[in-house]
C-alpha cells in the first residue's frame, strides 16, 4: 500500500456504500464495498434503513483505511442523490427509514401541484420537472405521516437532507449540517439561478426551511471526522452528488461533453457551461458543479431503471446468477428477437415523465426464452438513452460523442448496442469507477492537490471507442418498435 498522499471517496449509491482509495494521480488503490438492504412495503415503494446507509459507509471506510499505510488526507462524498433522510437533531436518529429517489409514493401529489399550475414556477426555479423523483414532496411525506414530525419540525428539533448531509452529519459526530449545490438542486426547494433555497418552493411543497443544510460550494472545507471514528480527525473537501461526481471523472469540463453512468438507472449529464439550458423537451437544468461559487450548469436526462434491469432478471427471474452473464446469453438472441422490454418497474423518467406508468414485455411468442428477455433489457437501455440524446441534441445541437461508465459498460455488446442506436461514439475509460474518481478530484482540490479541475483532466484514459455500425434502415425499424411500446405502457397522452 501506498505511502504518499491519499484520498478517500465514499460512493454511497442505491445498491452499495463503497469507499474507494485514490492515489495523487487518480489512480484507485484499495476499495471497499457492502450491499445495501432494500425495502419494498408498498407498490412503488422503495426505502433504506438509514442507519444501514450510515454503518454500511463506516464499515468500508475503516476496512480501506485499516489497509492503508497512513491515514487519507481528504474524504470526499459522492452519494445517490433526491434520497431524503430527516432525523433529530439532539440524538442524531432518523424518524424513518430513508424515502428513495425510485420511490414512486407521491406521484398524486405531484399530479395536484402540476393541475394547481405550478410546473412553469418549479421548472424555471430549478430546473425540474414536477415528478415523485425530486426530493421535496417525499420530504412533506415525511413530516405528514411521521406522527408528531411536523410539529417537531416547526419546532426545530428535527433536520432533513439528502444522503451526503446525513453522512456529513453523522461523520463530523452531528458537528455539520450541509450540502453542496449539486444536491441541492435535486430537491424541488433550491433556486439554481440564486443558489439558495427559495422561500416560495418550501411553501409550495410544504417544507420548513429551517429543516435544511446550508449549500456550499462543491470543493469546501465540510469540516473533518469526528476522531473517534477513524482514529484521527480526516478532513472532509468534496462532495457531489453521483451523477455529477461522474461527469467531473470523465474529465467532462467543457461545454458540449457529454457522459451516459449506468448504475441502479441511467444518468446522462451534459456541461452546458455558466448559463442554465431551458429545455425544450423535458430534460432537466441541473447544477453540474459549483466551485469558488461559480456554477457550471448541465443538462440531464434521468432514466430509473438501468442496472436494476439486469438486477431484477438476476434476482428476480433468476435467468442469470451474475449480471456479467448477460452479455454472452443475450449474444444467443442477437438477430432473432422482436422481443421488446420497457423496465419502467418505478414509471418512466426523461422524456417521458410518467410516473405511473409501469413495466411490460411485448412479442413474446412461444420459443421466447430467458436470452431473448436479457437481450431485451439491455435494447431498452441503449433505447432510453438514445432517447435522452435526442431530446439533448435537440436543446444543444454538437453532440460527437458520449462516454460512458457504471457496471454495465463491461459490456461490449451493450456499448456496441449504444453506439448503434444513439448514433454515437461511445467512448468508455479504462477506470470506470468515475464517481468516486471525481468525489476524490473535489476533495483534492480541497487538499491543495490541483488548483483547477482541468489538471484533472489526464487522469482519464481512453480504453475504447464503439463507433455506429447497424444499418440505418435497421436501426430506425428497431425504434419503431421501441416507440410503439413505449406509445402503449404510458398512461397519458405525450
Ligand atoms: O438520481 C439518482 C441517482 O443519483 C442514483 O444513482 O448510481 O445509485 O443509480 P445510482
Amino acid at each position: 500500500m501506498s505511502k504518499d498522499p491519499t484520498i478517500l471517496a465514499i460512493d454511497q449509491g442505491t445498491t452499495s456504500a463503497r469507499a474507494i482509495l485514490f492515489s495523487r494521480n487518480g489512480q484507485p488503490l484499495d476499495a471497499a464495498q457492502y450491499e445495501l438492504p432494500q425495502h419494498f412495503p408498498d407498490d412503488g415503494w422503495v426505502e433504506h434503513d438509514a442507519e444501514d446507509i450510515w454503518s454500511l459507509t463506516l464499515k468500508a471506510c475503516r476496512d480501506v483505511i485499516a489497509r492503508a499505510d497512513a491515514p487519507p488526507v481528504g474524504i470526499g462524498i459522492t452519494n445517490q442523490r433526491e434520497t431524503v433522510i430527516v432525523w433529530d437533531r439532539k440524538s442524531g436518529e432518523p424518524i424513518h427509514r430513508a424515502i428513495v429517489w425510485q420511490d414512486r409514493r407521491t406521484a398524486d401529489v405531484c399530479r395536484g401541484l402540476r393541475e394547481a399550475d405550478h410546473e412553469e414556477k418549479v421548472a424555471a426555479k430549478t430546473g425540474l420537472v414536477i415528478d415523485p423523483y425530486f426530493s421535496a414532496t417525499k420530504l412533506a411525506w415525511l413530516l405528514d405521516h411521521v406522527p408528531g414530525a411536523r410539529a417537531r419540525a416547526e419546532k426545530g428539533e428535527l433536520a432533513a437532507g439528502t444522503v451526503e448531509s446525513f453522512l456529513l452529519w453523522r461523520l463530523t459526530g452531528g458537528q455539520v449540517h450541509a450540502s453542496d449545490a449539486t444536491n441541492a438542486s435535486r430537491t424541488s426547494l433550491f433556486d439554481i439561478h440564486r443558489q439558495q433555497w427559495d422561500q416560495e418552493l418550501c411553501d409550495i411543497f410544504r417544507v420548513p426551511m429551517s429543516l435544511l443544510p446550508e449549500v456550499t460550494d462543491c470543493a469546501h472545507d465540510f469540516g473533518a471526522t469526528d476522531p473517534a471514528l477513524f482514529g484521527t480527525a480526516i478532513p472532509i473537501g468534496g462532495m457531489a452528488g453521483d451523477q455529477q461526481a461522474a461527469l467531473i471523472g470523465q474529465g467532462a469540463f467543457r461545454p458540449g461533453l457529454v457522459k451516459s453512468t449506468y448504475g441502479t438507472g441511467c444518468f446522462a449529464v451534459l456541461n452546458t457551461g455558466s448559463t442554465p439550458v431551458r429545455s425544450g423537451h423535458k430534460l432537466l437544468s441541473t447544477v453540474g458543479y459549483r466551485l469558488g461559487g461559480e456554477v457550471t450548469y448541465a443538462l440531464e436526462g434521468s432514466i430509473f431503471v438501468a442496472g436494476a434491469a439486469i438486477q431484477w432478471l438476476r434476482d428476480g427471474m433468476k435467468f442469470i446468477s451474475h449480471a456479467a452473464e448477460s452479455e454472452a446469453l443475450a449474444k444467443k438472441a442477437m438477430g432473432k428477437g422482436e422481443v421488446t422490454f420497457v423496465p419502467a418497474f418505478t414509471g418512466l423518467g426523461a422524456p417521458h415523465w410518467d410516473a405511473e406508468a409501469r413495466g411490460a414485455i411485448f412479442g413474446l411468442t412461444r420459443d421466447t426464452g430467458p436470452a431473448d428477455i436479457v437481450a431485451a433489457a439491455l435494447e431498452a437501455v441503449a433505447f432510453q438513452t438514445a432517447e435522452l440524446l435526442e431530446a439533448m441534441a435537440a436543446d444543444a445541437p454538437g453532440l460527437a460523442s458520449l462516454r460512458v461508465d457504471g457496471g454495465m459498460v463491461a459490456n461490449d455488446l451493450f456499448c456496441q448496442q449504444l453506439a448503434d442506436l444513439t448514433g454515437l461514439e461511445v467512448d468508455r475509460p479504462v477506470v470506470t469507477e468515475t464517481t468516486a474518481l471525481g468525489a476524490a478530484i473535489l476533495a483534492g482540490l480541497t487538499a491543495g492537490w490541483f488548483s483547477s479541475l482541468e489538471e484533472a483532466e489526464g487522469f482519464r484514459t481512453r480504453d475504447r471507442v464503439f463507433s455506429p455500425a447497424m444499418d440505418s434502415s435497421e436501426g430506425q425499424r428497431r425504434r419503431r418498435r421501441w416507440d410503439a411500446a413505449i406509445a402503449r405502457v404510458l398512461t397519458a397522452p405525450p
